[in-house]
């Protein structure tokens, strides 16, 4: 049988360019070579597409772009190529795609956008749909879709930057209403990786907070501040999708931010979460309703608060999680008897169900 090719997608133009190189790397070495053909393509941070072919080591140290054999390629929309358009100065092939593993964070790779291209080109690709992408990149949506849902989570209020910068005192106000008391989370609505996400403690850290998040997005949310552990529960699959034994993390910052995330060991996992056996049900039924309420397929990290008096409040859905050899996903699923290999390769297939059975 001829082996299936599949595009591995990675880097793109978002603040989790460095990690996606990472998780990339892991994916393509996780690939059985026998049964798969893995072509590259990096996104630079400028958002150049280039096909690639070295080494998995240099994707993630950085030093792919520098690669002489790089050439200018791309997804085609056009359905009757179904694949990636290579050109150089002498000329331009076609290289046939049989499914698309994007391994994308951030913007521009897990809100939708690429997903649109992907939808266009017919290609079968490995993850979210384009609303399922959009609604999970998109924090005051997740939000108002969890509460329409019943889905427990932190308190919250929402509003645009714009408006805010005309009558402050308004905004402020409807906060301090909204949420009652301080400490208060204030997130760009659209980021990631915590970029322009930061606790504030009173009024005048308040006010700096939403500067800061106004940098990232027009759109402003603050949360009501969640004393709790963080718990985080592996969602894989489409219309039957199963939620992994639930993993905690301990941040070594005061919370999870970009540095705690990326640069500092000291962050621990523990796997299974600490929690209570109860607790952990009710992790990944939320997990699961979440994922099937916004329509997610493939995989998604489903993040979770869990705190002492017993409360599960949903955080956020990650529908590229990270995918390095450190990352909770794929710690989370290789507990769950579904180590690396066996891991793409699901994904793999579930791409492939859902352009067969229309799913
Ligand atoms: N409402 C909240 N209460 C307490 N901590 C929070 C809250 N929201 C976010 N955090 C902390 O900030 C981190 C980043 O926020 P999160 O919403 O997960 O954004 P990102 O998409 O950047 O991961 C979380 O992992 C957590 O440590
Ligand atoms: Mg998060």
């Amino acid at each position: 049988m001829q082996k299936k090719r599949i595009a591995v997608i990675f880097g793109g133009r978002s603040s989790e360019h460095e990690v996606s190189r990472v998780s990339a790397a892991y994916v393509i070495d996780n690939i059985p070579q026998d049964k798969y053909e893995v072509v590259t393509i990096g996104i630079t941070k400028t958002g150049r597409w280039l096909l690639y072919s070295g080494s998995t080591k240099a994707i993630a140290d950085g030093s792919w772009e520098k690669a002489e054999d790089n050439k200018s390629a791309f997804i085609s929309p056009d359905p009757s190529v179904a694949g990636l358009t290579v050109i150089t100065d002498e000329d331009c092939n076609i290289i046939k795609i049989d499914v698309i593993f994007p391994v994308l964070h951030g913007k521009n790779g897990e809100d939708g956008t690429i997903q649109g291209l992907f939808e266009m080109s017919g290609i079968p690709y490995v993850g979210c749909n384009v609303l399922s992408s959009a609604a999970c990149m998109d924090k005051i949506t997740t939000n108002i879709l969890l509460e329409y849902f019943g889905i427990d989570q932190a308190a919250f209020t929402w509003f645009y930057s714009y408006d805010y910068k005309k009558s402050p005192d308004k905004y402020i106000e409807q906060v301090e209403t909204a949420l009652k008391s301080y400490p208060v989370f204030v997130k760009p609505s659209n980021a990631g990786s915590s970029v322009g996400v930061s606790k504030a403690h009173n009024r005048e850290e308040l006010i700096k907070a939403i500067d800061i998040a106004a940098k990232e997005d027009d759109r402003i949310l603050v949360e009501e501040n969640i004393n709790g552990y963080e718990v985080e529960c592996a969602v894989l699959g489409n219309n039957e999708p199963t939620a992994s034994i639930p993993g905690q993390i301990a941040p070594a910052a005061e919370f999870y931010d970009y540095d705690a995330k990326y640069n500092n060991a000291a962050s621990e996992l523990y796997i299974p979460a600490r929690i209570s056996e109860e607790l952990m049900q009710t992790v990944r039924k939320n997990a699961l309703k979440a994922y099937r309420a916004i329509g997610c397929t493939g995989l998604s990290r489903v993040d979770f608060f869990v705190t002492d008096d017993g409360r599960v409040l949903l955080n956020e859905i990650n529908t590229l999680p990270g995918f390095t050899s450190i990352s909770m996903y794929p710690k989370l699923m290789a507990a769950c008897d579904m180590p690396g290999e066996k891991l793409t390769e699901a994904l793999i297939d579930l791409a492939l169900e859902r352009v067969e059975k229309n799913v």
